[in-house]
């Protein structure tokens, strides 16, 4: 395949870990900045929440956040980094040329750099405010999203792990877009959060060329399998983790039953599938582009999946 990504030289003048200074708290705590904005929590508005004191939904804004940077320095290390490694080290079962097994090196090295800020930022941020992340655990998460890779795609864990990184590399999530533009936020989680982006435009080029890459090596057969399993990777990846939220809503001092109704009309199905169909939209424009979506059943997994609408179904 040919080289991916866009260079060597590119990368040592502009990827965050070359460019970026570590980025620190100013003093910005009790001055009215936020920990994330609040239309990105889903049960800030609930009147549960809002019945809160004060602290307490300070504290779970808080751990909004922590709980997003704490997936995020999991996801990569785990997640990202098990599959990107495969590459670099030419294990990934596609004949990849040094010059992209080099790009995947620095993606390594990229990711390895989001796990790292990601946790300093929530370490900075619960020292400075006394407010402590609620333990985190992954491997139900990861053990979810492999778990759809077994089924479908059985004995090839490899390929299942590729499959993960591409679908999760090219989706676009709503805080990657957004939380660098909100002024209200605390400056520290804006610039972290804008330098991950801007290191996330470069993976998506990598990843997309190498999924077409991948996909052209995969027999008749192999491709039916792995155009059904993509539908439920996109939404194992975007579903959000529930377990989390409820475990920061009982220490905000909500009762079961409380807790249990705050997520329920906080994640109504329709909003989420929405969110879900909008974040993955350029995955689902590279597989139309790569030739999935023509594959006999992949129209119907997609939309079974609610990552088509009907109309798009019937589209060419
Ligand atoms: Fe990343
Ligand atoms: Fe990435």
């Amino acid at each position: 395949m040919t080289s991916a990504g866009s260079g060597e030289r590119d990368w040592y003048t502009r990827a965050g870990v070359r460019r970026d200074p570590r980025r620190l708290l100013r003093d910005e705590l009790g001055a009215g900045q936020l920990y994330f904005p609040p239309d990105l929590i889903p049960y800030a508005g609930h009147p549960l929440v809002l019945a809160l004191p004060e602290p307490a939904r300070e504290a779970l804004a808080a751990r909004h956040l922590f709980q997003y940077l704490g997936f995020t320095t999991h996801f990569e290390t785990e997640v990202v980094n098990r599959a990107t490694q495969r590459i670099a080290t030419g294990r990934s079962g596609v004949d990849t040329p040094a010059e992209t097994r080099l790009d995947a090196f620095r993606i390594y090295c990229d990711e390895g750099y989001h796990a790292l800020y990601s946790f300093d930022v929530i370490r900075q941020i619960a020292d400075a405010s006394g407010v402590e992340p609620v333990p985190y655990d992954f491997a139900p998460f990861r053990e979810r999203l492999d778990a759809v890779g077994v089924e479908a795609l059985p004995g090839q864990p490899v390929l299942a792990q590729l499959l993960q990184v591409v679908v999760f590399e090219t989706l676009v999530t709503a805080i990657l877009n957004d939380v660098p533009k909100d002024p209200r936020v605390l400056t520290v989680v804006r610039r972290i959060v804008r330098d991950h982006a801007r290191d996330e435009g470069w993976h998506h080029a990598f990843f997309a060329r190498f999924f077409q890459e991948l996909w052209a090596r995969q027999s008749p057969a192999e491709r039916v399998r792995v155009a059904r399993c993509l539908p439920g990777l996109v939404r194992s990846s975007l579903l959000p983790d529930l377990r989390p939220v409820r475990a920061a809503l009982t220490v905000a001092g909500l009762g079961a039953a409380q807790v249990e109704e705050v997520v329920r009309d906080s994640y109504p199905r329709a909003a989420t599938e929405r969110a879900m169909r909008e974040a993955a939209r350029h995955a689902l424009r590279l597989f139309e582009e790569t030739g999935v979506l023509a594959v006999d059943g992949a129209r119907d997994a997609f939309l079974t999946a609610g990552l088509l609408t009907e109309s798009e179904g019937d589209g060419p």
